[in-house]
């Protein structure tokens, strides 16, 4: 059976549960195709996606890149220095340019509209690489993450620890809509996700401040307490957030002999995650951020290279 075909990738609110399990079912065949045969298919043949970047990255920057490459197509990394997005030059009108030399515009920026901006007045598909506002790739393999290593996410519980109302956290409430894991957001009064952003997520999500609240979780996940952009208010969220540290510790409180843990990195550790449990056997940081180059390239071999979602 087809699925109705996506024309960008803005967060995962737009996204129906079929198409998010389309994309996550392509990706896990993209990944067995290299894994088998050493290549994929070249859909994307041709194609050239504009990646804009208007904050640091290591794993979007390097993931889509390579996914291109590996679908037979081009990327090109746009620094902040040389577009100015909303400064030098809109981001309409930065859409509006972009669509005559590329495919596909891949966009990391702070504020959310203008992904919308450019998916408005440009003319090819929009795919958000992290705003303020969401992560949708990095759910995706979050996700795909969690899929692969314990089954079926409808029957699991995902505790998010730390800033509840960041962009990670944001894109996993809309995830775990999609796919019927349920979640435990603990984080401190003031980070806790907007009520909008749960009711519009469909999933079943219990918030607390106390950490205790990760009994029975199946899946710890974490994020820095400091986004980027918010760096003015890291000694702030340094002294509050100690207690929601992701360590041994915590582990125990889940009482759960098999939990495992996520983080999207990069990660400060010795604040938000300790060594020991990012390097310990819990740990899946490594398998998550490799599958951000799977996830990613289903999303651009469906949007940059027609392949159906089924
Ligand atoms: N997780 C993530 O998006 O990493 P980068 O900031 O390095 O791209
Ligand atoms: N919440 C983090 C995620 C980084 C991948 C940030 O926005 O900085």
């Amino acid at each position: 059976m087809t699925i109705e075909s996506l024309s960008h990738f803005p967060d995962l609110q737009s996204v129906s549960s079929e198409q998010f399990w389309g994309l996550l079912h392509l990706a896990a065949r993209l990944k067995d195709e290299r894994k088998r045969l050493g290549a994929n298919a070249p859909v994307c043949a041709g194609k050239a996606l504009a990646m804009v970047f208007t904050k640091p990255s290591l794993r979007t920057r390097v993931s889509f890149e390579m996914g291109m490459h590996h679908l037979g197509g081009t990327a090109l990394y746009l620094s902040p220095a040389e577009i100015g997005l909303g400064t030098r030059e809109s981001a309409p009108d930065v859409a509006r340019v972009l669509g005559g030399y590329c495919d596909g515009i891949m966009a990391r920026v702070f504020e959310h509209k203008h992904i919308l901006e450019m998916m408005e007045w440009g003319t090819v598909p929009v795919i958000n690489g992290l705003s303020d506002f969401s992560h949708p790739c990095q759910a995706l393999a979050d996700i795909m993450t969690i899929w692969e290593h314990l089954g079926d996410p409808s029957k699991l519980t995902l505790a998010y620890v730390g800033d509840g109302s960041n962009n990670v956290a944001t894109s996993l409430m809309q995830a775990a809509g999609k796919v019927g894991m349920k979640m435990c957001v603990v984080a401190p009064a003031g980070y806790q996700p907007d009520a909008q952003v749960l009711a519009d997520s469909g999933a079943d999500v219990y918030v607390s401040a106390d950490p205790d609240a990760v009994a029975g979780a199946d899946v710890l996940y974490t994020d820095v307490w400091t986004s980027m952009g918010q760096e003015s208010e890291r000694d702030v969220r340094l002294a509050l957030f100690p207690p929601y540290q992701v360590n041994e510790d915590l582990i125990a409180r889940t009482q759960n002999p098999n939990v495992r843990v996520l983080h999207c990195l990069p990660a400060h550790r010795g604040e938000e995650i300790t060594d020991a449990v990012a390097d310990g056997p819990a740990s899946l940081l490594f398998p998550q951020a490799h599958n951000r180059l799977h996830a990613q390239k289903a999303i651009l071999a469906h949007l940059l290279g027609g392949v159906a979602l089924e």
